[in-house]
């Protein structure tokens, strides 16, 4: 994960901007930040642990690096913040992800002066011997690369010249009339240009007063430099009137659903793939994944057609029916989960055809897809999936639909269910009182059969990741084969009812564990005596799971900041997942 902004500045204004850009990355990590440039010789570094401050001011340099971590080797400490130097804080380096055998390389360090408890500052030091040989630091880099293992992206600075390299982790540069950057994240560069590098594995840049040159990271051998001119917009993102990214994502749910009914079309080419491939593979990680397996049922009950879902991580596990004439579709918000990257090199290799449904334009999938299907949701800043997951399904129904040759009643699904959101929100501050009540519970389990089903894990994986209460979603089948023995006396339980093949099914299941004492929270379009509380979400048909999440999606919303907490960057969390 972690954000890494450099930057060599001809308007001497490097501090500034990149603090500036790492605020634009914070959400890849926020243990900590920091920013390195030059000051009479020697690199000054701020660091701190949390948050990047709101406003801050540097002073003037012409060369900075910045970072903000998502730990993995070691605490969450000021020492263990990027950037990490060199004993004599002549070279700088901000590094994403891990260094697989930092603690074979640490033997090779003698001398040094280590003073954090990360992989990181191990390369730094080894940079430090070789620029001390060879007095180049594209070779020093490259050397040091070359015995690193894992996915990693190095950016290092002697403080006139910039050297990034890369393998697995996503890094771009870009060419402005103000200076050169690197970053890992297009957004980021936005500002300044929209003349773009992307960087493949094993490309190592250099940067120096006179622009960008492009190597192989291994031979050194020069490659030339091809920009990418792009057409896209900087994506900032504000607050508007709302407390919370968290909460205004959820508000724009209705406007994003709208948008994609009007656009509808856009999914007809992929339909049509869909219909010709040898067998369609969804793949995605945390709410991603259940906006794919919710696929399973729409294009079954849709449809009538069989696709398959994985998870990201376990697609290797499966990956041997894999052939050219498959079709592999990555949903991924943010388009750089490492873990859907590594099926798509998979399927890439088998020739199957690379279906990207993403939100972000230019992300590492975008870039590896045949052909791509936008989610057009607008910037997500919360780390919880709201309005990514309500395009994703809604893309999934309009694709099932379209697939069925009747892509009409898919638009027609949508709209229903955006007028249906609107009416949920309205009704925010019931959900509201609900989480004063719930707020202290140690457990909440949520029940859900058919589509409900998906929608049940995604509003246990809300509730769980921001509030911290532990919370399980489960098929109402599987209650009698062993989840029954958690429910106890007031037991919180949320059952989603839609006026469904499930409801008949899902309210025995209710009625199963309100015998055994738990407090019964039904969301649905019709009251029944098993609830203890009841929250109406009218039916809209194939759609209706998209009104139904609204509810944990505030409920969870509303839980986290009963309880203090930060709904927009939980603990341990990021919103970009680049590391194994
Ligand atoms: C969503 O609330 C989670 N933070 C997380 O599960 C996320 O959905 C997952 O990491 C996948 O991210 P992606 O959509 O950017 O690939
Ligand atoms: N492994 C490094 C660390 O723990 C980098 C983590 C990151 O990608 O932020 O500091």
């Amino acid at each position: 994960m972690c954000g890494i902004f450099g930057i060599i500045s001809s308007d001497n204004n490097a501090p500034t901007s990149t603090y500036k850009g790492l605020l634009d990355i914070e959400y890849r990590g926020y243990d900590s930040w920091g920013v390195a440039f030059l000051k009479d010789n020697q690199f000054k570094i701020e660091k701190e642990i949390g948050f990047l401050p709101k406003d801050k001011t540097f002073e003037s340099a012409e060369v900075a690096v910045g970072h903000t971590r998502w730990a993995t080797h070691g605490g969450v400490t000021e020492l263990n913040a990027h950037p990490h130097t060199d004993c004599d804080k002549k070279i700088v380096l901000v590094h994403n992800g891990i260094i697989e055998n930092y603690l074979s390389l640490k033997k090779e360090l003698i001398g040094h002066k280590l003073i954090s408890e990360t992989d990181t500052e191990i390369a730094v030091h080894l940079i430090e011997d070789e620029y001390r040989l060879t007095g180049d630091l594209k070779k020093a880099v490259s050397n040091v690369f070359k015995k690193v293992d894992g996915l990693n992206a190095f950016v290092v600075s002697n403080g006139s010249q910039i050297v990034a390299v890369k393998k697995g982790s996503p890094v771009v540069a870009g060419s402005a009339a103000n200076g050169s950057i690197v970053a890992s994240d297009p957004n980021a560069i936005l500002p300044h240009t929209n003349k773009l590098l992307f960087l493949e594995d094993n490309d190592l840049i250099e940067i120096d007063k006179s622009g960008i040159k492009l190597f192989d990271a291994h031979t050194l051998l020069e490659k030339d430099v091809k920009y990418t001119d792009v057409d896209w917009k900087y994506q900032g993102a504000d607050l508007a009137d709302f407390p919370h990214f968290m909460l205004k994502e959820i508000y724009e749910q209705p406007k994003v659903l709208l948008a994609l009914a009007e656009n509808a079309s856009a999914v007809t080419e992929i339909a049509e793939d869909i219909k010709k491939a040898y067998g369609t593979y969804f793949v995605g990680c945390g709410t991603a994944s259940y906006a794919c397996l919710t696929g399973v049922y729409l294009f079954s009950k849709i449809a009538h057609r069989h696709v398959n879902f994985s998870i990201g991580s376990e697609f290797t596990y499966i990956q041997d029916y894999i052939k050219k004439g498959s079709l592999v579709a990555a949903v991924s918000q943010s388009g750089e989960t490492i873990d859907v990257v590594e099926p798509f090199q998979i399927a890439k290799r088998k020739e199957a055809t690379l279906v990207a449904m993403t939100n972000v334009i230019g992300s590492t999938l975008y870039r590896m897809a045949d052909k791509k299907l936008m989610l057009n949701a607008g910037p997500e800043k919360a780390v919880a999936g709201t309005k990514s997951f309500t395009s994703m399904v809604a893309n999934m129904i309009l694709l099932a639909y379209a697939t069925a040759g009747d892509l009409k009643a898919g638009v027609e699904v949508l709209e229903k269910s955006a007028k249906e959101i609107e009416k949920v929100l309205e009704k925010a501050d019931e959900i509201k009182a609900l989480a004063d009540k719930l707020h202290t519970s140690k457990n909440i389990y949520i029940l859900g059969r058919g589509l409900s089903y998906p929608l049940a894990l995604e509003a246990a994986l809300k509730i769980k990741e921001i509030s911290y209460i532990h919370a399980e979603g489960f098929a109402g089948g599987e209650l009698k084969h062993g989840v029954i023995a958690l429910i106890e006396k007031n037991t919180p339980v949320i059952v989603f009812v839609p006026n469904d093949e499930t409801k008949h099914a899902i309210l025995a299941s209710a009625q199963e564990v309100k015998a055994r004492g738990a407090f019964v929270i039904g969301i649905g379009e019709e009251e029944t005596e098993v609830f203890d509380y009841f929250f109406r979400v009218a039916d809209t048909g194939a759609s209706s799971i998209l009104p139904m999440v609204v509810f944990p999606q505030l409920l969870s919303y509303y839980l986290t900041v009963k309880l203090g907490l930060n709904p927009d960057k939980p603990r341990n969390l990021a919103k970009s997942v680049v590391v194994k």
